[in-house]
């Protein structure tokens, strides 16, 4: 059965496109039929993340006001085969467009993929619960910084609201050298505090950005490689594993990696 998820967040700028578009392309490794729905209304980031902005013909408004069928606005991504992108409009005017809309749009999606992965704009405003009400599922990206968690909490309070079958979270941007030195929370932390299933940990690393906007995927390795294949097969497979960030700073040789690190 077609699962549609919704990633979001509260604070902006944690990470939520990000991890849609790298979770919606290790699940098209995974052998799934995969689209991205970029709700973010005039703030299109999802194409500009995965380097698709010069190919939109259509968007997600072109969709609603019959413009186009919804196959025509779907861009097929060239780094992993059977993932789309339905991209958002460009204009600000978010009059037209209604939660109906994206429930439609949702709907039909659904009949052609195994999942929609649905791309939340920030806050908890009109944006929000649009997406939201479109979802089967939520997933909640937060850093583990004390502001994104606190509201990361209060989204979960508001998605309670909503019919959601399960609601876990990504902790994001993890760095695996603090947290040995107990300078900034851990996911176990987090997950006590957010009282909800920890679907993920990524830690900070520039090689997520090529495995979002490159024409390839990192190599097999990489910390951003492995923590969100791990994060995708614990969504599709139901299985709880989680990247251990800290891993590369323990030991004699995680040490002096630990002590450069801090010194730059
Ligand atoms: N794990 C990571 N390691 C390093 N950089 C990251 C990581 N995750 C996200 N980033 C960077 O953080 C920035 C914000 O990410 P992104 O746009 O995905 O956040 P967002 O939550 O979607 O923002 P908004 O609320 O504005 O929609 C980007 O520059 C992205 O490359
Ligand atoms: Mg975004």
């Amino acid at each position: 059965m077609t699962r549609a998820i919704v990633i979001t967040s509260g604070k902006g700028g944690v990470g939520k496109t990000t991890v849609t578009a790298n979770l919606g392309r290790m699940l098209a490794c995974l052998g799934n039929k995969v689209v991205l729905l970029d709700t973010d209304i005039g703030l299109n980031n999802l194409d500009v993340i995965m380097g698709l902005e010069n190919r939109i013909v259509y968007d997600i408004m072109d969709v609603i006001e019959n413009r186009c069928r919804i196959k025509q606005a779907l861009i097929e991504d060239e780094v992993a085969e059977g993932l789309f992108v339905l991209p958002s409009a460009h204009s600000y005017d978010t009059s037209k467009i209604n939660g109906q809309n994206i429930k439609a749009v949702v709907r039909s999606l659904k009949e052609k993929f195994d999942y929609v992965l649905i791309d939340c704009p920030a806050g908890i405003e009109v944006g929000f619960h649009r997406a939201v009400s479109a979802a089967d599922e939520a997933v909640v990206v937060t850093t583990p910084h004390i502001s994104a968690i606190r509201d990361a909490d209060k989204v979960i309070q508001l998605l309670k609201s909503y019919r959601l079958k399960d609601i876990s979270f990504i902790l994001n941007r993890v760095r695996g050298d603090m947290e040995l030195r107990q300078e900034t929370v851990g996911v176990d932390d987090v997950r006590e505090i957010l009282k909800a299933r920890a679907l993920g940990v990524v830690p900070e690393d520039d090689d997520i950005n090529i495995l979002s906007s490159s024409g390839r995927l990192p190599d097999k390795g990489s910390a951003g490689y492995d923590a969100t294949f791990m994060a995708a097969k614990n969504l599709h497979y139901g299985t709880d594993f989680i990247y251990d960030a800290a891993k590369k700073y323990k030991g004699f040789f995680g040490s002096i990696k630990r002590r450069i690190k801090k010194r730059l």
